[in-house]
């Protein structure tokens, strides 16, 4: 059994990056904070390494892992080919909440990194923890989202203690992180290059840059039979009670939160600041109304929460899919399994 160390974010010593590195080299797992959500790294080119993230997570082994590298240059010891289209990205983007599927070149990382498949997802986080960890380390990080799978995504040190303390030895803290959703995963061996997940960078930044990019819609995803981003195909996100979505509209939460009450339920409400005076149980704000930045980065701690109270059901209220609200509804159509409240 592994003692779970977490390093205080205030230390931030030399130290604690050589003691991650020591870890990293030997073999094991590390948790680290990105500017999206919190990684649970191992040394992409170590296949015992990479597997034990699998144990930890309780993940599926045909989830395919994101790779993260500390420079730019490195991209081209693990892909075959950098259209350039992805070397546009790359200078644009990176660092930052862009993940990039390309061809992987054979024989160079871990087979359990690509789950088979014959491209992989990188990206260069922009963290300055993520950064300086990568770029001590030099090698490559195989890093899902910190949390056990189906869980939301830790945006806090402490939301990966919750989960994996026990499992990992390793947590560096880096306070909260600011995005609070995972990256998008654009794949650039399509043309045009497609989202397979929508996040921080959005459909629209990406096409101001780049010309036309696909975003299929939800049902498109779920017609597939095999998803092209095997990880949107398991259920994610989901606190324990169940979530149902609703319009981000006063009238119509208020009547809802009283119907649930009246039918036994405990309530707990995700809604806007602006919310507040709702007479549900257990109330958490997702930030200003109409931040869309504000709620990325409230979501996932809001989900959690209710995991810490007496709910019985969660309603959560919606917002449009334009700019990061696409990454935001995507998140929260799978936390609610697509169930909206109906009176
Ligand atoms: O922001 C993030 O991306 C975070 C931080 C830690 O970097 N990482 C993250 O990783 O969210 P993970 O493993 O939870 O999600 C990776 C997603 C999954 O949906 C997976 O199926 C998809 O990317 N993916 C990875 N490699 C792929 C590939 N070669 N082709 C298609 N999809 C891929
Ligand atoms: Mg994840």
């Amino acid at each position: 059994e592994t003692v779970c160390k977490i390093v205080d974010r205030n230390v931030n010593s030399q130290t604690n990056y050589a003691q991650a590195v020591d870890i990293l080299n030997a073999g094991e797992v590390v948790a680290f904070p990105t500017e999206t959500v919190y990684g649970l790294g191992a040394i992409a080119t170590i296949d015992t390494a990479v597997k034990k993230i699998f144990e930890a997570k309780g993940r599926p082994s045909d989830n395919p892992l994101i790779v993260h590298i500390g420079t730019k240059e490195e991209v081209e010891l693990y892909i075959e080919h950098i259209s350039e289209v992805a070397k546009k990205c790359m200078d644009l983007f990176w660092p930052g909440p862009l993940t990039l599927v390309m061809p992987v070149k054979p024989n160079v990382l871990a087979d359990s990194v690509t789950a088979g498949l014959t491209t992989v997802g990188i990206r260069m986080p922009d963290h300055p923890v993520a950064l300086d960890l990568l770029q001590q380390l030099k090698k490559p990080l195989a890093a899902p989202s910190a949390n056990r799978s189906g869980k939301p995504s830790p945006t806090e040190a402490v939301h990966v203690q919750d989960d994996l303390e026990g499992y990992i030895p390793y947590i560096l803290d880096g306070g909260t992180t600011g995005i609070g959703l995972e990256s998008t995963v654009l794949d650039v061996t399509h043309e045009p290059p497609v989202i397979l997940r929508p996040g921080g960078i959005t459909k629209e930044m990406l096409e101001a840059k780049i010309g036309p990019v696909l975003q299929p819609s939800k049902t498109e995803q779920t017609l597939e039979t095999t998803p092209k981003a095997p990880g949107m195909k398991y259920t994610h996100y989901a606190p324990n009670a169940p979530v149902l979505l609703i319009d981000c509209d006063l009238k119509k939460v208020h009547e809802a939160v009283h119907q649930l009450q009246k039918q036994g339920h405990k309530v707990a409400l995700l809604a806007p600041a602006s919310f507040v005076d709702s007479k549900a149980d257990y109330y958490f704000s997702v930030g200003e109304a109409g931040s869309k930045e504000e709620m990325g980065a409230a979501l996932y701690h809001a989900l959690r929460a209710c995991d810490k109270t007496a709910a019985t059901i969660i309603l959560a209220t919606t917002t449009s899919t334009e700019g990061v609200g696409a990454a935001i509804m995507n998140r929260l159509e799978k936390a609610a399994g697509g169930k909206w409240y109906t009176s």
